[in-house]
């Protein structure tokens, strides 16, 4: 099933983005292994390596980056007011410093300790080290849940998004990003029970899907 709403392009950049060889990348290849397969520990835990060696040298190389986070700006002009928001996959917080400008408290999560030392204090922000696949939340609790270039667990989505939960997925570079799903191929795995609405901002793309039952 494909997005059912796409918005106009906004902030489009002058520049190309950053050549990472995204459809051939490890994690772009480890992504297409745990989607097929979630069960593939072997997979996950290889995912989590590759980023905990980058978390050293992450910010510097992420804010070099024109409009890095501006999908996730465009996005969030979408969602409905929340009272908390929770981030996966929050690296060195480049999205979180956006979250925490909303106004709600923000739990901003990431499997690797590597990351989340790198990120910055910020008011209203509590940083949780957290697998996807294991999110500390109850059932249904989570009104609103973002990543950017994350690693999604659409069973653990299921789980602690209940009826109205907001899912807002982004990527930096689009196709460019070696952690890469299509808005279209996020629709068709969340299913019929989910309206959504995608948009394209800076090099990247976004869906925001609402859970209707
Ligand atoms: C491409 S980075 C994105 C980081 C940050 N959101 C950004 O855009 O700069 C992917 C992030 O997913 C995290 N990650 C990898 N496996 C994970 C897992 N199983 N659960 C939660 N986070 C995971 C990595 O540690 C890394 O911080």
């Amino acid at each position: 099933m494909p997005v059912q709403l796409w918005y106009d392009p906004v902030e489009i950049p002058d520049a190309p983005p950053p050549e990472l060889n995204a459809s051939t990348h490890r994690s772009r290849l480890a992504l297409e292994r745990v989607l097929a397969d979630p069960d593939d520990d072997k997979t996950w835990e290889e995912l989590a390596v590759t980023y905990d060696e980058m978390a050293p040298e992450w910010t510097e190389w992420a804010v070099e980056q024109p409009w890095y986070a501006a999908t996730v700006a465009a996005g969030l002009q979408h969602a409905r007011p929340v009272e908390w928001i929770v981030e996966i996959g929050c690296g060195t917080g480049q999205a979180t410093e956006l979250l925490a400008r909303v106004g709600p408290p923000v739990v901003a999560t990431d499997v690797n300790v590597s990351m989340l030392t790198g990120a910055p204090a910020l008011p209203h922000v509590a940083y949780v080290a957290a697998d996807v696949r294991r999110m500390p939340f109850r059932d249904g609790s989570v009104p609103l849940l973002v990543s950017l270039n994350g690693v999604p667990d659409f069973r653990e989505f299921g789980r602690i998004l209940g009826v109205g939960g907001q899912l807002l997925w982004c990527t930096s570079f689009g196709p460019g990003t070696p952690l890469y799903l299509p808005p279209d191929r996020v629709a068709d795995m969340l299913g019929p029970d989910w309206t959504t609405e995608a948009g394209h901002a800076g090099h990247g793309d976004w869906i925001l899907a609402v859970r209707t039952r």
